[in-house]
């Protein structure tokens, strides 16, 4: 029996992890996995119910997880108010640093189907493949803050130790030697004293793995080279802002924001969460894609679960309901006339039915 802590948070997040963690229901009766969920307040949400964006029993309930399914966090009110103490975005740097999830895992690939509803033209995306490898929990994410100047002055730190800088790059060497064996290590060592130390020791463990083609770039040429020509990227390994930054770049490589699933491990449980945020310029009008959220789903049972099967069933199922040409409107091409336009809760509905339907042990 494995405990998933379901953590929807706030806007579409609320709309899509329910069809996530049905997901996980509907494959684990074919699977003979056993699940118990529970759920817990994070986010604003969190906030408007006991004042906190992250309860002391949300992270009690994580902590004793085998894992957690997110949905998002984030509210405009905060977006007006620049001088709120208490935000949304606190509880998910604090689960993340409490969890000890370092490292956070961004698959970048395009189904074939998706092609189209890309800004980027299909010939320069057809077959991308990309991993990315972000560090969380530290960089300025993390640093020292302050206002200094009677406010007229404002700092933020971004600090590194090399311990910290090992552990992720790491996971990103073990998993090119598993895939093309290319490395790209984005920094911006001609500016920065934490991106010297980040490709010096990026440098040095190369060595042990000689089987790894390792690239240092910086961060300006990797959001250019990223949309001009992604298929040379294999695993991508960076600190925790570039890689926020980079990841939502790289999301039009997937077609959309609404596609992107997320892994964020470290070395107990596992937290899973689409890429997208709390979108609340959608929220509320059942037009979200779940298909990120769902996603997520597979990476959890593949990664904190080792159900490899059980994870591509829910990823072919998601491909099936594409195939048939239904769309939300993020993946939706005017200029396709087979695309059908679907809310969350059809697209939700479709892929369940295929998952039921179309599975291989039927
Ligand atoms: C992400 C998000 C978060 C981040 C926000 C909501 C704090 O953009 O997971 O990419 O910046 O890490
Ligand atoms: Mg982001």
């Amino acid at each position: 029996m494995k405990k998933i802590v379901i953590l929807p948070g706030d806007g579409i997040g609320k709309e899509v992890t329910g069809w996530a963690q049905k997901a996980l229901q509907e494959v684990s009766e074919f699977y003979g996995l056993s699940f118990v969920f529970e759920e817990a307040l994070i986010g604003h949400s969190a906030i408007e119910a006991v004042g906190n964006p992250l309860p002391d029993d949300t992270l009690e309930a994580c902590r004793t997880a085998d894992a957690v399914l997110l949905g998002a966090v984030g509210h405009p009110m905060y977006d007006q108010d620049t001088t709120l103490k208490v935000r949304p975005e606190q509880g998910l740097l604090k689960i993340r640093k409490e969890l000890g999830l370092y490292a956070n895992i961004r698959p970048i690939r395009i189904f074939d189907e998706l092609l189209d509803a890309s800004s980027l033209k299909p010939e320069v995306l057809r077959g991308a493949d990309i991993l990315f490898f972000r560090e969380l929990t530290g960089g300025i994410y993390f640093g020292h803050r302050e206002r200094r100047d009677q406010g007229n002055t404002a700092l933020d730190t971004l600090l590194y130790t090399r311990k910290e800088i090992e552990r992720i790059a790491v996971k990103a060497f073990e998993a090119a030697r598993t895939r093309r064996g290319i490395l790209h290590s984005v920094d911006k060592a001609n500016v920065l004293e934490s991106s010297r130390l980040w490709r010096e020791t990026i440098q040095q463990l190369a060595v042990q793995y000689p089987d790894v083609t390792v690239h240092h770039i910086y961060v300006d040429n990797a959001a250019m080279q990223l949309i001009k020509d992604p298929r040379q990227f294999d695993v991508v390994v960076t600190e925790n802002m570039f890689g926020d930054i980079l990841t939502d770049e790289a999301s039009q490589i997937a077609g959309s924001l609404g596609m992107l699933p997320s892994a964020s491990i470290g070395d107990k449980t596992g937290l899973y969460e689409p890429v997208h945020g709390s979108a609340p310029d959608i929220a509320g009008k059942g037009i979200a894609n779940p298909m990120a959220a769902i996603l997520s789903a597979a990476l959890l049972l593949d990664i904190s679960f080792g159900q490899k099967e059980a994870a591509d069933a829910i990823i072919q199922a998601v491909d099936r309901v594409l195939k048939r040409g239904y769309r939300t409107g993020d993946i939706a091409n005017a200029q396709t006339p087979k695309d059908k336009i679907a809310g969350t809760q059809a697209i939700g509905e479709m892929i369940l039915h295929e998952m039921h339907f179309s599975h291989p042990l039927i």
